[in-house]
C-alpha cells in the first residue's frame, strides 16, 4: 500500500472547494506518454494552475497502471524543477469501470478515482459508488461518480445516445453514497465528433458547424439541488478548427469534426462546475503537430524531431485551456 501524500501528490478536496468558491475550474488532463506529461507539468508550472492528471482504462492497457503511477511521482519532481515550489498535482482514474480497479488505483498510490456506474440501474450505480468511496475514504482519497449518461465515439468509453442527468436524483446519489464530486450529462460528449452534421446550424460567415448549446437548464437545476457541491463535466474538448485543418491539410481525414464552443465552457466554469475533462484537443494537438513534420521533413526519422513539436504544440493547447477558458492560472 502506497500513500499518494508520499508522493507529493494532494487529493482533490480543496482544490474543488476553492474552484466553486472561485468561480474557475481546474483542468483534467489524460496522459499516456511522457510527452503528455511533459506538456501537462511544464503548462501548469508556468500558469501556477492546479490540475489532474487522469489516466484512462485506455491509458493503463497502452502504457501500463504502473509506469504511469511512476512517471506521476516524477511529475510532481519535475514540477519542482520547474519552480513550482508545491506543486498541487492529483494522480486521478479516469472513468473507473469496477471497485477492483478502483481499489487497486488507491493501493498503488493514486489520490483520486472515478467510479463510472453510469450505465448501471440507479440503485447498482448507488451500491457500487458507495462502496468506492468507503474504501477510498479509509486512505482520503477522493472520490468521482456520474450520474446521467455522456454520447460519444470514444475507444473505451461509449453510448449511443445521452441522457441528461435528473436534477431530481442528484441529492440522494450524492447523500446515498458520499462522493466527493459528481460527473452529469448536459450535452458534451466524448471524442472529435461531438454531434452530427445534423445537430448543427452552418455559420454563413465562415461555413464552419456551429453545435447545439448545452443543457445550462439542467446545470442550474442541479446546482440548485446542490449548491456548492463540485460538478464535473467529462467529454469538453472544444475540436480547434486550426488543428483540424492542419491535420486535414497534411493528408489527415478527420471531416465535420466538432466539439463544445470554449464560451460554453468559460461560462459553465463560473459555475458549480469545477474539473473540466480535456483529452481529444490534446490527441489533435499531437497530431496535427506530426503530421506537419511528416509532410514538410519526409526525410526525418528521428522521433524527437516530431514528439518535440508535438509536446509543444499540446503545451500551448494546454495553456491556452488554462488561461482562457477554466481560468484555473495562478491558484496554486
Ligand atoms: O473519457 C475518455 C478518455 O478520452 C479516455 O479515452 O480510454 O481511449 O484513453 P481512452
Ligand atoms: P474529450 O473526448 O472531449 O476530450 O473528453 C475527455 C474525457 O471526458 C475524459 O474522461
Ligand atoms: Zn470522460
Amino acid at each position: 500500500m502506497i500513500n499518494y501524500k508520499d508522493l507529493g501528490l494532494v487529493n482533490t478536496r480543496e482544490m474543488f472547494k476553492k474552484a466553486v468558491d472561485g468561480g474557475y475550474s481546474i483542468p483534467a488532463f489524460n496522459f499516456n506518454n511522457m510527452e503528455q506529461l511533459q506538456a501537462i507539468v511544464m503548462a501548469a508550472a508556468e500558469t501556477k494552475s492546479p490540475v489532474i492528471l487522469q489516466v484512462s482504462k485506455g491509458a493503463r492497457q497502452y502504457a501500463n497502471q504502473t509506469l504511469l503511477r511512476y512517471m506521476a511521482e516524477g511529475a510532481v519532481e519535475y514540477a519542482k524543477e520547474l519552480g513550482w515550489e508545491n506543486p498541487q498535482i492529483v494522480l486521478h482514474l479516469d472513468h473507473g469501470d469496477s471497485f477492483e480497479t478502483c481499489k487497486s488505483c488507491i493501493d498503488m498510490g493514486f489520490s483520486s478515482v472515478m467510479i463510472d456506474g453510469s450505465h448501471l440501474p440507479y440503485d447498482e450505480n448507488v451500491a457500487l459508488t458507495k462502496k468506492v468511496v468507503e474504501y477510498a475514504h479509509q486512505f482520503d482519497v477522493t472520490v468521482e461518480g456520474e450520474l446521467g449518461v455522456l454520447a460519444g465515439v470514444e475507444d473505451e468509453v461509449s453510448a449511443e445516445e445521452s441522457h441528461y442527468t435528473k436534477p431530481e436524483e442528484v441529492v440522494d446519489f450524492v447523500t446515498k453514497t458520499g462522493c466527493d464530486s459528481l460527473a452529469i450529462s448536459i450535452g458534451t460528449s466524448h471524442g472529435a465528433f461531438k454531434f452530427t452534421p445534423e445537430q448543427c446550424t452552418l455559420d454563413p460567415q465562415t461555413g464552419r458547424l456551429v453545435p447545439p448549446p448545452l443543457a445550462f437548464d439542467v446545470l442550474k437545476a442541479i446546482e440548485e439541488q446542490l449548491p456548492g457541491f463540485p460538478i464535473v463535466l467529462h467529454g469538453s474538448s472544444s475540436v480547434p478548427q486550426d488543428e483540424v485543418d492542419t491535420i486535414n491539410k497534411y493528408g489527415g481525414a478527420l471531416k465535420a469534426a466538432v466539439g463544445i464552443p470554449e464560451e460554453q465552457l468559460r461560462e459553465a466554469s463560473k459555475s458549480a462546475v469545477c474539473k473540466i475533462n480535456i483529452d481529444s484537443d490534446s490527441r489533435l494537438a499531437m497530431t496535427a503537430a506530426v503530421r506537419e513534420v511528416f509532410a514538410q521533413k519526409p526525410a526525418e526519422f528521428d522521433p524527437r524531431k516530431y514528439l518535440g513539436p508535438a509536446r509543444d504544440n499540446m503545451k500551448k493547447l494546454y495553456i491556452h485551456k488554462i488561461v482562457n477558458v477554466l481560468g484555473s492560472n495562478n491558484k496554486a
